[in-house]
């Protein structure tokens, strides 16, 4: 299916008689983000299923971000136009895995990343994403332990900017930011010593841009450490003419529409989620015609993951 005028007639007409609201994560394909009614990270997406007064959520993105849709709006219908798009982060730590993890230090804070299941999210204390992490694990008393899963290199990241000693962290990873690595940052770096560089926690390269800064070879006011939404805002307010992007490709789409004037390039371009990708033009339309995929969460683990999950949207207001 073209994503033509026809399509995009009847996608919004569906979501009108639907009485349906279109979200789409910074990682969509271009004709995703430009349909949806909002698009936007991780945070802002979850608080704006949260408040919507539409009685469905279409969620464009991946299956964690729409069950975390359906744990803040259980009366609401939630669909994904696919619901194979999973995310290999969330399945690199399971509940029995997290509750093994747990018994072995009582009394610890769970803190886990939103990219994690509903399951996970219901043995946690406090939901994060990558724009609130640090202020979430910055919320708990010093004195207690925390747990932090499941993505190492987020964890990492609230642990130097915290300075935390007693952060324990999971040594979970997503495949598309771990592949963005150090030696090709630096080299990109080099060749456009002038740009600034966007980087996303997830990233494996995050120390390495920091080392890069250390040792001045990039000036260290132009290394930020950004979550997808918190790229947008910058790409706005910096002076810089030349952007060097770490993260997943589709972020660009946003970053280009935010600041057409700067030249906004992939630190490697191969950076691309198969899951996300699995939200097409057609996939979208056949679920706002069928209804398809709708998204459940059992009670019980719906209810369990509640309180995490609506820490998440009240922390970093
Ligand atoms: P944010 O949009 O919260 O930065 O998350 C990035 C991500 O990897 C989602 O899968
Ligand atoms: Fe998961 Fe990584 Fe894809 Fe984000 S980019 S949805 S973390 S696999």
């Amino acid at each position: 299916i073209a994503p033509d005028a026809d399509w995009r007639d009847e996608v919004l007409d569906l979501a009108r008689k639907r009485d349906a609201v279109i979200l789409a994560h910074n990682y969509q394909l271009p004709e995703i983000q430009d349909i949806a009614h909002h698009t936007g990270d991780s945070l802002a997406l979850s608080r704006i299923a949260a408040a919507s007064d539409a009685s469905t959520i279409v969620f464009c993105g991946v299956h964690f971000m729409a069950e975390t849709a359906k744990i803040l709006a259980p009366h609401k219908t939630v669909l994904i136009p696919d619901e194979r798009a999973g995310c290999s982060l969330a399945d690199s730590i399971t509940a029995a895995q997290l509750r093994e993890w747990k018994a072995e230090h009582p009394g610890a804070v769970v803190v886990s990343y939103v990219n994690t299941t509903a399951e996970v999210k219901a043995e946690t204390d406090i939901c994060c994403t990558s724009s609130n992490a640090v202020d979430v694990v910055a919320s708990i008393p010093a004195d207690r332990e925390v747990l932090f899963c499941p993505d190492q290199f987020l964890g990492a990241h609230v642990k130097r900017e915290t300075g935390r000693e007693n952060l324990h962290i999971w040594a979970g990873e997503c495949h598309v930011h771990a592949g963005i690595n150090g030696p090709e940052l630096a080299e990109r770096a080099a060749a456009d010593p002038e740009a600034d560089l966007f980087i996303h926690p997830e990233c494996g390269c995050a120390t390495s841009a920091l080392y890069l800064a250390g040792e001045g070879t990039v000036p260290a006011e132009k290394v930020k450490i950004l979550s997808t939404g918190d790229m947008v805002a910058q790409a706005r307010a910096t002076k810089a003419k030349s952007v060097l992007v770490a993260t997943e490709v589709g972020m660009l789409h946003q970053l280009r529409k935010a600041a057409p004037g700067i030249d906004f390039r992939a630190v490697n371009d191969r950076a691309s989620c198969r899951y996300m990708k699995m939200i097409t033009p057609a996939a979208l339309l056949r679920c706002l015609r069928e209804g398809k995929d709708e998204v459940h969460v059992d009670l019980e683990t719906a209810t369990r993951a509640q309180g995490a999950v609506q820490r998440m949207i009240e922390i970093g207001q």
